[in-house]
C-alpha cells in the first residue's frame, strides 16, 4: 500500500512542503466526514451572506473556509493564506515557508443536492515576503511548488502534483489514509467530449460560438466527429474526468459581467487546475497564452478556462487566433 507519504519521499518532496501539504490534507478529511453526515451535522442550506466573488456563501463555503483558515494557522510551515471565500489574505506563521492558496469548496452549488464537490489547493514559495500583503501572492501559476484537489464524490479521493506529474489517492473510510489508486495519470490528447454551460451561450465572444457551433455540427461539420456533451458545475469533477478519459472544459469570458474575464478564479482555480493538466500531458489556455504564464494583479482576479485534451485545446485555440 502506497500513501501521500510514500509518494512524497519517492518524488523528494521536502518535509516542510510534504507538511503544508499533510495539513491540507487532514482539513479535508474533516470537510469529507461533514459531507457525509450532511443534513443530519446541520450544514447543508445557505449562510445569506455575499462573498467577495460577489456570490451567496452556502453553509458549507464559510465552514469549510473557517476549517482550513484555522488549522493552516497552527501548521507551522505556512506563512500565510489566501482563499476564495476570504476579502484579503492572512498572515499566519512568521517562520512559515509557503502560501497556501485555497478554493475550500468548489461547486458549491451542488452540496444541497448530495453531488460532487471539492477543496482546491495551491502552495507557492512566501520568499520571505510580507504574508499579510496581496503583492505577495501575485505569483504566476509555475511558482507553484504544488497544486491538488479533494474532491467528495461516491469516494474521497485526492488529486495532487508537487511538479513530478499527477498522482491520484482514494480516501481509506478504514485506516482514514489517502492510498495511492492511479500513478503517473496522463490525458489522452485528442476527445470527443466537451463540458461548457450552455446557458450562456449568447453572452459568449464569436471565436467560442464558431468552436462550440462545430462542436455540436457533430460528423458533418468541419470537425468531422461526433461530440458528447457534460456539465456537473463544479471544476473539480470535470477536471476529474478529463484526467481519467479525456474531454475539453470551457468557461470562457462572457459579457454578463463585462469588465471581469470571466467566472473562475485564476489563483484558486485556474493555476492549481492547470498545474494539473499540464503535469498530465493536457494544456490549459485562456484563450490566448498558457494560464500559468498569466503575470496575476490581484488575488481575487479571474480568468477564462479551456483546459483538458492537448488537440482539442489546441482547436480551440486556432478558433481565437484567426
Ligand atoms: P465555486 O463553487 O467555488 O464558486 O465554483 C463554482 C465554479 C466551478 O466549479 C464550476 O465549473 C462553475 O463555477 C459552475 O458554474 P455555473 O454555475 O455557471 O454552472
Ligand atoms: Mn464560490
Ligand atoms: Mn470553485
Ligand atoms: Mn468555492
Amino acid at each position: 500500500m502506497q500513501t501521500v507519504q510514500t509518494i512524497l519521499e519517492k518524488h523528494r518532496v521536502s518535509d516542510s512542503l510534504a507538511q503544508a501539504i499533510h495539513c491540507v490534507l487532514d482539513c479535508s478529511k474533516e470537510i469529507s466526514v461533514l459531507l457525509q453526515k450532511g443534513a443530519m451535522a446541520g450544514v447543508l442550506g445557505s449562510a445569506e451572506n455575499e462573498n467577495v466573488q460577489g456570490e451567496t456563501q452556502k453553509k458549507l463555503d464559510v465552514i469549510s473556509n473557517d476549517l482550513l483558515k484555522e488549522r493552516l494557522a497552527e501548521c507551522p510551515v505556512v506563512a500565510g493564506i489566501a482563499s476564495e471565500e476570504e476579502d484579503l489574505p492572512v498572515a499566519a506563521n512568521e517562520d512559515g515557508q509557503y502560501l497556501v492558496i485555497y478554493d475550500p469548496l468548489d461547486g458549491s452549488s451542488n452540496i444541497d443536492i448530495n453531488v460532487t464537490v471539492g477543496t482546491i489547493f495551491s502552495i507557492l514559495p512566501s520568499r520571505g515576503e510580507d504574508p499579510s500583503k496581496e503583492a505577495t501572492y501575485l505569483q504566476n501559476g509555475r511558482q507553484q511548488v504544488a497544486a491538488g484537489y479533494v474532491l467528495y464524490g461516491p469516494a474521497t479521493m485526492l488529486v495532487m502534483s508537487t511538479g513530478k506529474g499527477v498522482d491520484i489517492f482514494t480516501l481509506d473510510p478504514t485506516s482514514n489514509e489517502f492510498v495511492l489508486t492511479q500513478e503517473q495519470v496522463q490525458i489522452t490528447p485528442s476527445t470527443k467530449e466537451f463540458a461548457i454551460n450552455m446557458s450562456n451561450q449568447r453572452f459568449w465572444a464569436e471565436p467560442v460560438q464558431t468552436y462550440v457551433s462545430d462542436l455540436l455540427a457533430g460528423e458533418e461539420g468541419p470537425l468531422a466527429k461526433r461530440y458528447n456533451m457534460r456539465w456537473i458545475a463544479a471544476m473539480v469533477a470535470e477536471v476529474h474526468r478529463i484526467l481519467n478519459r479525456g474531454g475539453i472544459f470551457m468557461y470562457p469570458w462572457d459579457n454578463r459581467e463585462p469588465n471581469k474575464p470571466g467566472k473562475l478564479r485564476l489563483m484558486y482555480e485556474g493555476n492549481p487546475m492547470s498545474m494539473l493538466v499540464e503535469q498530465a500531458g493536457g494544456l490549459s489556455v485562456n484563450g490566448e497564452i498558457n494560464i500559468m504564464d498569466i503575470e496575476p494583479e490581484k488575488i481575487h482576479q479571474r480568468v477564462p478556462v479551456f483546459l483538458g485534451s492537448k488537440e482539442e485545446v489546441e482547436k480551440a485555440l486556432s478558433y481565437h487566433k484567426a
